[in-house]
């Protein structure tokens, strides 16, 4: 897994168009005033330790295939970034998984302890409320205040949090309980990055519901090709069905992206990420 992480993070191809986003985001948690030291190295450490932004990313990619200014959805960016990293770093702790490593270095809780992980998880959540209200108080129209109720839901006890929490209190091994956790847990955060942008910038319904759909599918596919690579989830329950759902999801998303190539979008970098994803040559 570790391995995995460091061949993704070498080859990853997206950095340039991420790195004026990567300045934003690190001046965002740098800059800001901490009570407790400890905090501030342990949000630090945890969004400055090698993350892919693969969330901000697709923010990013579906912005400007829908023909808009990316610097619009930084905000949203930060605040969608900082939900992950503190879903991360909880993830991790020895309540949950109880794993030591991430992105081939020491997971927070190591790093800083299981007090002042729970507390740097905390404050990241409660930064991405802040940064989602200072954006709100300047910019209040309401397709901005659709983008982030629908981010707030993505991530909470209908989203996210509710499907870590199914996940835990869950010891069925049946494929409907499997998908309603990583639709849950990992999906709806892949949903939120595709489908803001669209809300955002008052797209048709029809796009916002495809762009719903494509991220469904990514988050889906993606948390399946993840389970194969830690032999988890899914791959423990039916492995002749996991692979024909990978090869479902697959088709999924490429018919969606050719309706929204024939509907005259440029789809080109998003499908380059797409491809980057789930190509096979990339899985392994
Ligand atoms: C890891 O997500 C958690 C899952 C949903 C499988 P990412 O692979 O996007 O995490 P980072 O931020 O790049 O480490
Ligand atoms: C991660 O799920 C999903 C969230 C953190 C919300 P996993 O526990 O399966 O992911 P990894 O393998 O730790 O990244
Ligand atoms: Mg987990
Ligand atoms: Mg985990």
């Amino acid at each position: 897994m570790i391995e995995k992480q460091e061949i993704m993070m070498r080859i990853f191809p997206f950095k340039d168009i991420l790195s004026d986003f990567e300045s934003y985001l690190n001046g965002y948690i740098t800059s800001k005033n901490y009570l407790s030291d400890e905090l501030k190295n342990a949000c630090i450490y945890s969004v400055q330790s090698g993350g892919k932004r693969l969330r901000p990313l697709i923010l990013i990619l579906i912005t400007k295939m829908l023909g808009k200014d990316i610097k619009e959805i930084y905000n949203l960016g930060i605040s969608l970034e900082l939900i992950h990293e503190f879903s991360l770093i909880h993830d991790d702790m020895e309540c949950m998984d109880n794993d030591n490593y991430r992105r081939g270095m020491l997971t927070v809780h190591k790093k800083y302890g299981e007090d002042i992980a729970l507390l740097s998880g905390d404050a990241l959540l409660n930064m991405s409320f802040e940064n989602a209200i200072n954006e709100l108080q300047i910019n209040n129209d309401l397709n901005t205040i659709k983008a982030y109720k629908y981010l707030f839901e993505c991530s909470g006890h209908m989203g996210m949090i509710g499907g870590q929490s199914l996940e835990c209190e869950t010891s069925t091994q049946d494929l409907n309980t499997y998908f309603n956790i990583i639709l849950n847990k990992t999906a709806k955060l892949i949903m939120a990055a595709t489908t803001c942008p669209a809300l955002y910038f008052n797209c048709e319904d029809e796009i916002c519901k495809k762009l719903n759909d494509l991220g469904k599918y990514m988050g889906l596919l993606f948390q399946i090709i993840d389970d194969r690579s830690d032999g988890d989830g899914i791959y423990k329950i039916n492995k002749t069905k996991a692979d024909e759902f990978i090869i479902y999801y697959k088709n999924e998303i490429h018919n969606i992206i050719d309706e929204l190539r024939n509907a005259g979008y440029d789809t080109s970098e998003l499908n380059g990420l797409i491809l980057y994803l789930f190509d096979e040559e990339y899985e392994n």
